[in-house]
């Protein structure tokens, strides 16, 4: 398969459109560089104690088993790239269980670097596509989910492969609990026109901007992502979007 080649061959025809298995939103790169020592070792060993154990198709996800102890909410981030951001939280949080779902190797490994270092208890990974970690949740589980700096896909014909489009946000209108928060950051000017225009219409979510600031502004408890960083550093700026599920 190569890079460019469409991951998710599940789209099928003829199906309703929030339907996970005619979503399609897996495409570019999955493999990284080579793998150093430390890094096959998380990939061998930490891996699989962290991993969501996906049920067979049809069947719900039970949240409560995910993690050892009880936890007082379940939030889950959709391309963690290397898992900084939702390191900083679970870290901050360790009440609260993070799913992390990311297809490109080299961010997983990141992510368990993470988990290592800072002995965090509460993260479970999927290394794959969300919307197979999303259509397993039971509905109305997740307290938070976060899509931070998604690929973009600038060019008009490739907005169907844009995270924010109906199909995706009518599954995390589902799984979020009402109340429940989804919070999307885009440094590019085209998504953040888009989520304004795809977010604008819809009934199940309130945006929280009440003044300019409100989504100019990183908010204190938004930790930093890479991508972030990146458009910081480059003066660019980045739009924070907070919904609360009506
Ligand atoms: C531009 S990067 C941003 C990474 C990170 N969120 C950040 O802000 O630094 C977008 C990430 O989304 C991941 N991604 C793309 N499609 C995805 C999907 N369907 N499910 C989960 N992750 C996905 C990509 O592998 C990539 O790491």
């Amino acid at each position: 398969m190569t890079d460019e080649q469409t991951r998710d061959e599940t789209a099928g025809a003829g199906r309703r459109p929030s339907d996970p298995t005619t979503l399609k939103r897996l495409y570019g790169r999955q493999k990284g560089f080579k793998l150093r020592d430390r890094q096959q070792r998380l990939l061998d060993e930490l891996l699989p104690r962290v991993a969501v154990p996906l049920p067979p198709s049809g069947r719900a996800l039970d949240p409560a088993a995910l993690f050892g102890a009880p936890t007082a909410d379940l939030w889950l981030e959709i391309g963690f790239g290397k898992g900084e951001h939702m390191a900083t939280l679970a870290a901050r949080h360790p009440d609260i269980g993070f799913i992390g779902c990311e297809p490109f190797l080299t961010g997983v490994v990141g992510a368990l670097g993470h988990i290592e270092d800072q002995r965090l208890g509460n993260i479970r990974l999927h290394m794959g596509d969300a919307l197979a970690v999303l259509a397993a949740l039971p509905d109305a589980s997740l307290g938070r989910v976060f899509l931070l700096h998604p690929d973009p896909w600038p060019k008009a014909r490739h907005a169907k492969r844009r995270f924010v489009n109906p199909g995706p946000l009518d599954l995390i209108a589902a799984k979020l609990r009402p109340g429940g928060e989804f919070r999307v950051a885009t440094d590019h000017p085209t998504y953040m026109a888009w989520t304004v225009m795809q977010m604008d219409h819809r009934r199940d979510f309130d945006w929280l901007a009440e003044q300019p600031d409100d989504w100019r502004v990183r908010p204190d408890d938004w930790p930093a992502t890479r991508y972030g960083q990146w458009a910081e550093s480059e003066g660019r700026p980045i739009w924070y979007f907070r919904y609360r599920r009506a």
